[in-house]
């Protein structure tokens, strides 16, 4: 057996929530030889990440895998003064916050004038679409009241802490962080600015984004205090206006997008939601009317990304927590998420200067 095979395969185990190998988080502390051919790894991992047992299995799997007759691992928990280096690691080679100059986070935000059209239902397929498309998603549940998020993508394990850093959430491939996750069931949050501005500051800033591609932000219905802070703390994201095809809802919705670009946030175009239900007949019913979706956009300058129909599917399917373009991949609704997806990501930022250095 070759001692340094089996060294570098163990090294080379990532973690999945980590999003690194061990080798690059420091973690393994000892391989020796053992009796027979076998090895002893000894590491250390922080607990609750990884579902128990997962490291050891792995790393022994790849320690027999690299020629060890068996390997028996030792996992040993860390203490406060070793969480808190690994968190530092995480942390060292990553902008602070997604979104910030330098980064190649995409944030978009995801906003309507009204409530219940469909904004976190397009932000969850949206995600799971891009991931499903092989980009590095995340999103942050901004309906700091109202969140939706983890139950529609059906998310099983909560964040986990390293040190001061909160790992995310995961479901369907993409890494959610929510309110949902930090409020006991039966309790209100009844937070006003402030306090609604230091949380979203905490999620954005105090969370192991490790920079995804994009990073979607679910917003609350209305323009009230969460986009004015998301829009301070994030100044270059792109704004997703979600509206139904009626002209009432349209000329809502247009307050969101007047709000986005009052704020000097790019709008990165429309996304018409619940535009027509196909009977079994086979044809489609515009129940909500038609066209507020293109008005919109033309209105604003803006592209009309996709129009999502009403499928029951999408409603079932998000309270079972399986988003449609999990569900039902074939459904109308998640060609329409598909083809959104593919928009968004073909949309460039427009090109924003680093800040202006100042020499004291
Ligand atoms: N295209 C659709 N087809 C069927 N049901 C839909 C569709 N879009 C949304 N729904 C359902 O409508 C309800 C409201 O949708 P959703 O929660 O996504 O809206 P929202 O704009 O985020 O609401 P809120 O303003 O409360 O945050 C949900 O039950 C959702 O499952
Ligand atoms: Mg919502």
């Amino acid at each position: 057996m070759d001692l340094d095979a089996v060294r570098h395969a163990v090294g080379e185990q990532t973690s999945p929530r980590l999003r690194r190998s061990l080798d690059q988080l420091g973690l393994i502390t000892a391989v020796f030889p053992a009796a027979g051919g076998s090895v002893r790894v000894e590491l250390s991992f922080p607990e609750g990440v990884e579902p128990p047992g997962a490291i050891e299995s792995a790393v022994a799997a790849a320690a027999r895998a690299a020629g060890a007759v068996e390997a028996e691992v030792v996992v040993r928990p860390m203490d406060a003064a070793a969480l808190e280096a690994l968190a530092e690691r995480l942390k060292a080679d990553r902008p602070s916050r997604p979104g910030s100059p330098g980064s190649r986070t995409r944030v978009i935000s995801v906003a309507s004038g009204k409530g219940g059209v469909g904004k976190s239902s397009v932000t969850a397929n949206t995600a799971v679409a891009l991931a499903r498309a092989g980009h590095d998603v995340a999103v942050l549940d901004a309906d700091v009241w109202g969140f939706s998020i983890p139950r529609m993508l059906g998310v099983q394990e909560p964040p986990a802490v390293v040190g001061g850093l909160i790992v995310p959430a995961a479901a369907h491939g993409a890494r959610v962080i929510s309110m949902d996750f930090f409020v006991p069931p039966d309790q209100a949050v009844i937070w006003r600015g402030p306090m609604l501005h230091k949380a979203l500051e905490q999620f954005l800033d105090e969370v192991f984004w490790d920079e995804p591609e994009f990073l979607l932000l679910d917003l609350p219905p209305g323009t009230g205090d969460v986009p004015i802070s998301l829009s301070q703390f994030v100044p270059g994201a792109m704004t997703v206006v979600v509206t139904t095809p009626q002209p009432t809802a349209q000329r809502v919705a247009r307050r969101a997008a007047l709000m986005a670009t009052k704020m000097e946030q790019e709008v990165a175009g429309v996304v018409e939601n619940m535009s027509w239900f196909t009977g079994d007949d086979g044809r489609r019913y515009e129940i909500f009317g038609a066209g507020g979706g293109q008005a919109l956009a033309d209105e604003m300058g803006v592209p009309l990304l996709g129009k999502v129909p009403l499928v029951p599917e999408l409603r079932a399917g998000a309270d079972r927590g399986e988003p449609a373009v999990v569900a039902a991949p074939d459904s109308e609704a998640a060609e329409a998420f598909g083809a959104i997806a593919e928009r968004l990501a073909s949309i460039r930022p427009r090109v924003r200067r680093r800040p202006e250095l100042t020499v004291e």
